[in-house]
């Protein structure tokens, strides 16, 4: 039985559709099973939730091979960035290992590192830091930006391309390389395919183009048929404006400075595409993607 945590999640639903089809006995754990969709009749359910430990032994039970993808990159009504990150990837580690689980698949982000300014990428490096020192045989999955046409970015953008002009926030120099959740899912049942011997320690994956955060915007307005231009606004203006709407609007606010600021934090790997390519997948370019996307809806 493989556990699988975030599965209605942009990666995670991409990865649960093949391991169903592959006939992969699953299990997933879900704060609410209606999201799954038409999935859920396919997976056992352990309704669960990051802010509650105690509901990963349930889930746990019989379990070999975990996939940990649940995160969230804002703070919840139950628990915290650190809390839903950092503490609840311990705890599961801790769990995992109790539950005599023997392989532990755990998504952290690139660049995440103790010392990073974001809360979320200091909370992924000590998630990592808990798996990596761990008994259980592991692997860690560090994405760049992951997306997918009509993904929560994307409607976000195409909610602000309503106006005349798109805030950005800061500079918008940071730099991506945009990966696909369809080419993400393929490279972790790549892995999982693997025998524990052969796999690597760490996955770093990646799409084949280095872009900054305004060159994303630009390309996914221009996909959504809305170009428009961009006004860049300072990032204390946006801090201001964005702390003051999350104190208004609670978890209903569209956007956090959380969110914004990973917009501020690189994710690249000189290595490129290799890891992708060693697991068997070449990772496609966010153009064809969009542009394959926008046909099937045109
Ligand atoms: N997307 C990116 O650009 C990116 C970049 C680097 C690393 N990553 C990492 O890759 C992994 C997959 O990312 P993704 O983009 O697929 O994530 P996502 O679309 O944001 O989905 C997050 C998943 O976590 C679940 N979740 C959130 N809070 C939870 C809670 N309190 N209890 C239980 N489940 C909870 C969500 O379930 P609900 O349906 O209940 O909300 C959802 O299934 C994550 O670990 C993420 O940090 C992503």
């Amino acid at each position: 039985m493989l556990l699988l945590t975030g599965a209605t999640g942009l990666v995670g639903s991409a990865l649960l559709r093949r391991l169903t089809a592959a006939r992969i006995p699953v299990r997933c754990l879900v704060r609410d099973p209606r999201r799954l969709g038409a999935e859920r009749v396919r997976v056992q359910i352990a309704l669960g939730d990051l802010a509650d430990p105690p509901s990963f032994r349930n889930a746990l039970r019989g379990v070999t091979t975990v996939v940990h993808l649940a995160a969230a990159i804002r703070d919840q009504p139950r628990g915290s960035i650190e809390e839903l990150n950092g503490i609840a990837t311990w705890r599961m580690v801790q769990a995992a290992e109790r539950a005599g689980v023997q392989r532990f698949v755990f998504f952290s982000a690139l660049s995440a590192s103790a010392h990073d300014r974001t809360r979320f990428l200091r909370a992924k490096a000590l998630a990592e830091q808990a798996v990596t020192a761990s008994d259980l045989e592991h692997v860690v999955v560090a994405p760049s930006i992951v997306y997918a046409p009509g993904d929560a970015f994307m409607t976000l953008l195409g909610r602000l391309a309503l106006l005349p002009a798109v805030p950005v926030s800061g500079r918008g120099r940071a730099t991506y390389q945009p990966i696909w959740a369809q080419d993400v899912a393929e490279c972790v049942m790549a892995l999982l395919a693997q025998d524990g011997a052969s796999t690597q320690a760490r996955y770093e994956l990646v799409g084949p183009e280095t872009l900054t955060y305004t060159e994303i915007t630009e390309r996914l307005l221009r996909a959504a048929g809305r170009p428009r231009p961009l006004v860049h606004v300072p990032t204390a203006i946006v801090s201001r404006v964005l702390r003051a709407t999350e104190a208004i609007l609670k978890s209903k606010a569209p956007a956090t400075w959380d969110e914004a600021e990973l917009m501020e934090v690189s994710m690249v790997t000189a290595a490129g595409t290799a890891d992708a390519r060693r697991l068997g997948v070449d990772p496609q370019r966010m153009d064809a993607v969009l542009r394959r996307a926008a046909t099937r809806t045109g």
